[in-house]
């Protein structure tokens, strides 16, 4: 019969991972999951709680106080990131989490603490799941792996665009800047660094909207249904 499979759309900042994930969850009836929600929550527990990330032991403990939940949003038809059963979906997405989140994402404990859920969200196959490590680390084995770039420029302007709505007093140049950290140290940390996977697929949608970049995804996914069914 007709197979479920795993699907893992890694990298860089801003290039539409979110949006193709989500296009295809709806398409096939998979689940989506934001892994970069997950680190931006545990980001933000860090700063409320004056959490000293240098220090392994209040990273342990301050972990082990993290409650992390995807709930269905009936409104707008997407899950919300609940931190503590908190809904947290807005203030994850501010400039206060972005720029410490791929601090607290080197962090090895908080690594493995992420991993685990996400591994476990995939047991049942039939999911999305976008990030940096997801076709590396979490689901090495995954039927379809997508590595998304897109031309910087493009990704910054795309960016601004989203922020610049919800706070007019955000910069180009600010987002510009926080892009390019977060992206050099994503790519550049010790542990799970964003990688293509060997057998990842490269999408470049810089010239593509977002039908076309569906399209043509969907025929990758179609590919690898039929490869993995039988
Ligand atoms: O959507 P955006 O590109 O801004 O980033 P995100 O997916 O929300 O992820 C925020 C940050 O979490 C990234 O810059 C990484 O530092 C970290 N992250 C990670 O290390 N591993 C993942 N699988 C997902 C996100
Ligand atoms: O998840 P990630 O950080 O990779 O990016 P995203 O949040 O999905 O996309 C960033 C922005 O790019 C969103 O506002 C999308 O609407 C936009 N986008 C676009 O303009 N054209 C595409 N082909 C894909 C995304």
């Amino acid at each position: 019969g007709v197979k479920k499979i795993i699907i893992t759309i890694d990298g860089y900042s801003s290039c539409g991972k979110s949006t193709l994930a989500r296009q295809l969850a709806a398409q096939l009836n998979y689940l989506y999951i934001d892994s970069g929600a997950m680190y931006r929550a545990i980001t933000l527990y860090f700063i409320q709680h004056r959490v000293e990330w240098n220090d392994h032991v209040q990273v342990k403990t301050a972990l082990d106080s993290i409650h992390l939940e995807f709930v269905h949003n009936q409104i707008s038809g997407y899950s919300d990131m609940f931190l503590n059963d908190e809904n947290v979906e807005q203030l994850i997405r501010e400039m206060l989490v972005a720029e410490k989140v791929s601090e607290v994402a080197a962090i090895r404990a908080v690594r493995e603490f992420a991993v685990a859920q996400q591994q476990k969200m995939g047991a049942q196959k039939g999911i999305v799941m976008d990030g940096r490590d997801i076709g590396t680390v979490v689901f090495p084995h995954a039927e379809l792996k997508i590595f998304m770039t897109a031309d910087p420029a493009i990704r910054v302007e795309r960016r601004f665009k989203e922020l610049y709505a919800k706070n007019p007093n955000i910069t180009l140049h600010e987002v510009k800047e926080n892009l390019e950290l977060r992206d050099y140290i994503d790519a550049n940390r010790e542990v799970s660094p964003l990688r293509r996977a060997e057998d990842a697929i490269i999408l470049d949608n810089s010239q593509l909207n977002m039908q076309e970049q569906l399209d043509l995804v969907m025929q990758w996914v179609e590919d690898a249904i039929m490869a993995h069914s039988s």
